[in-house]
């Protein structure tokens, strides 16, 4: 019971990991503050969380929205309220080759995972170096610590929330505030949604459930953890990739090749249909 009458801010609390935490902080007896864009959906994760003895506070926020993030947080330290843990875990993927993501889908990525990410970091640590005390943990991803083909730039987001908050670390130690990153595998969450990804969950081998990670976020709260990975296969891939990079080198060239959109190819109607293919044999 370790979030009895703590409180505890997460961003993405509306679906996925970030909802499956609020439940777990929820058991505990915790007042978990919920914030994502959509405020039907975190009302209803209030009162799942009510239900399991927490309490819920419902902060609709847009992390791409600096005001709006600092709103998050004065909501939060209303009436002299502690915050304990700021689960920074808001974020979204596309995946494609490199030519054919969108800008849109391009600063998306850019614009809640790493700029979002980063200013709520920022205000979790305004807050919690005053405090001397706190816990700031971050959702990166098993792709924060390894390369996959057509996950470009949502790789690289992770790789830098990764090296950020591996460089807030020792600023934030001397203040008494830790500083996780969490490192998941595939989960089954609506991050995988048609209109998102664009991809069959099932091509990526065996996925866990949003709870198991919850899990392991839990276990770490209040540890001076640097990096939680999950599942355990996550742990032998990094490692894989760290100290024998060249053995991955032909699967991923090879996942590379095979990549197949799931909707059918779209025509090419950019301005650079025009060039000839210099390669091709016919
Ligand atoms: N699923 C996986 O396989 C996997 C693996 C590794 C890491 N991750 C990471 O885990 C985190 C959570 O993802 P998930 O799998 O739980 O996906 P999810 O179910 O799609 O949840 C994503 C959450 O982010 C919120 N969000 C998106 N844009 C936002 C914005 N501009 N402002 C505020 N909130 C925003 C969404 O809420 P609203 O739409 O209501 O705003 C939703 O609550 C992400 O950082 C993701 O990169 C996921």
């Amino acid at each position: 019971m370790k979030l009895k009458d703590k409180t505890v801010l997460i961003t993405g609390a509306s679906s996925g990991i970030g909802r499956a935490f609020a439940l777990k902080a929820a058991s505990d007896g915790a007042t978990v503050i919920l914030a994502s864009r959509s405020e039907d959906k975190l009302q209803e994760v209030k009162s799942e969380v009510e239900k399991l003895g927490g309490k819920g506070v419902v902060v609709p926020t847009d992390v791409t929205n600096d005001d709006s993030v600092k709103n998050l947080f004065l909501e939060t330290i209303k009436d002299r309220r502690v915050l304990d843990v700021v689960f920074d875990n808001a974020g979204l993927g596309f995946i494609g080759n490199i030519q054919d993501l969108t800008r849109e889908q391009i600063h998306a990525m850019i614009d809640v995972n790493l700029i979002g990410m980063i200013m709520v970091a920022k205000y979790a640590a305004e807050v919690m170096v005053r405090q001397k005390y706190g816990h700031i943990i971050m959702t990166s991803s098993l792709a924060g610590l390894i390369t996959i083909p057509q996950w470009s730039v949502y790789v690289a987001t992770k790789w830098a929330i990764t090296g950020f908050a591996d460089s807030i670390r020792p600023e934030l130690k001397q203040h008494n505030v830790n500083v996780t990153t969490v490192h998941p595998g595939a989960v089954k969450t609506d991050f995988f949604a048609k209109d998102k990804a664009n991809l069959d969950l099932d091509d990526y081998g065996d996925a866990v459930e949003a709870s198991e990670v919850a899990q392991a976020v839990y276990d770490a709260v209040f540890t001076d953890k640097r990096k939680v990975l999950v599942p355990k296969m996550a742990s032998n891939y990094a490692m894989l990739f760290k100290f024998l990079p060249g053995v991955l080198q032909g699967t991923l060239e090879k996942q590379a090749r095979d990549f197949q959109y799931t909707d059918e190819p779209k025509e090419d109607e950019s301005e650079f249909s025009y060039v000839k293919c210099l390669s091709c044999k016919d």
